[in-house]
């Protein structure tokens, strides 16, 4: 089997994706599952900074270091490396099914797609929020990443 790899993403790739990187990273490594592990932007805002102040004290708090991260931009190549898109909203969504290249058989999903009972929702943007917003955002990613290292493991 090939070994999986993940690629989370959201706009700005600075809160979202680099917290639900995060959450799985430390998630994959409790179970010892040898997986691939990225994120990116569908935008390319806030390419080469590290993770918004905020996302970072929140990932720290719940045992996960994420400041080395730097941001980038979502490309079609991205389809052909990774086996996993997982999006955080239906916006994402588009802007990655827009750019999914001839030939790859990856698909973007909705990453709360995996967590039962909240299909088809979104990790809602915290950017212009306050802390409770990146708690929200740490419980919907870390929920996700442990149901997609239970799947993984099957
Ligand atoms: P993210 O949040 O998509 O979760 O990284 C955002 C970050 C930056 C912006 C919007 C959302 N922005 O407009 O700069």
């Amino acid at each position: 089997m090939t070994r999986p790899a993940v690629l989370f993403v959201c706009l700005g790739n600075i809160c979202r994706s680099p917290m639900a990187e995060g959450a799985f990273r430390a998630e994959a490594e409790r179970a010892g599952l040898d997986v691939a592990i990225d994120s990116a932007g569908t935008a390319a805002y806030h390419v080469g900074e590290p993770p918004d102040p905020r996302a970072q004290a929140t990932a720290r708090a719940h045992g996960a270091e994420i400041g080395h991260l730097r941001g980038r931009q979502l490309v079609a190549e991205d389809f052909f490396r990774f086996t996993h898109v997982l999006v955080m909203d239906h916006s994402n969504l588009a802007n990655a099914q827009a750019i999914v290249p001839p030939g790859s058989i990856t698909r973007p999903m909705l990453l709360l797609d995996l967590v039962a009972g909240r299909e088809g929702a979104a990790v809602a943007d915290p950017y212009y929020g306050g802390e409770e917003h990146f708690e929200d955002t740490w419980d919907d990613v870390s929920r996700a990443a442990r149901a997609l290292v239970a799947s993984l493991r099957q």
